[in-house]
């Protein structure tokens, strides 16, 4: 008999420790989510990226109308350059004239964003 109350004991102190851990680890995930810096939904790359498929492909592989180098895979830091150099009228070549256009009315977030998606695209 006294094993056996023993055992019980025994057995409720274990899932009371067991529970008690799942609890603290709940708290802990719940805070680390409240500090999490919040997504930008409204930023879509890809979605984004559809204005310029035309030109330079899908896969942002083709040179544009022939003539442009290819933008997947230049590193990120270089396309933002282009880009904005492009809206600032500072970059580009004989064909500029079409790209400007194109940069125009991009957010800062939103070139930032486009240079991360196209610098990925293999
Ligand atoms: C109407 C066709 C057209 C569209 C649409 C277009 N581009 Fe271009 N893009 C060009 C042409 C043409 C060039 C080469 C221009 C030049 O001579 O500098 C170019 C050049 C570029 C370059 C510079 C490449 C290099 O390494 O010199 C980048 C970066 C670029 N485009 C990004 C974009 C992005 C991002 C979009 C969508 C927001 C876009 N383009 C939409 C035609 C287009």
């Amino acid at each position: 008999m006294k094993t056996l109350i023993g055992w019980i004991v025994g057995t409720l102190l274990i899932v009371l420790s067991i529970s008690g851990c799942g609890d603290r680890n709940q708290d802990f995930s719940v805070s680390t989510m409240d500090k999490a810096p919040a997504a930008d939904p409204s930023i879509d790359a890809k979605a984004l990226f559809q204005r310029c498929v035309k030109c330079h492909g899908k896969l942002g592989k083709k040179q544009a109308l022939g003539t442009s180098r290819v933008i997947a895979g230049q590193p990120k830091e270089v396309l933002m350059k282009k880009i904005e150099g492009y809206q600032k009228g500072i970059y580009g070549g004989s064909l500029k004239g079409v790209m400007s256009p194109q940069a125009q009315g991009l957010t800062p977030v939103q070139i930032n964003a486009l240079a991360e998606y196209i610098s990925k695209l293999r």
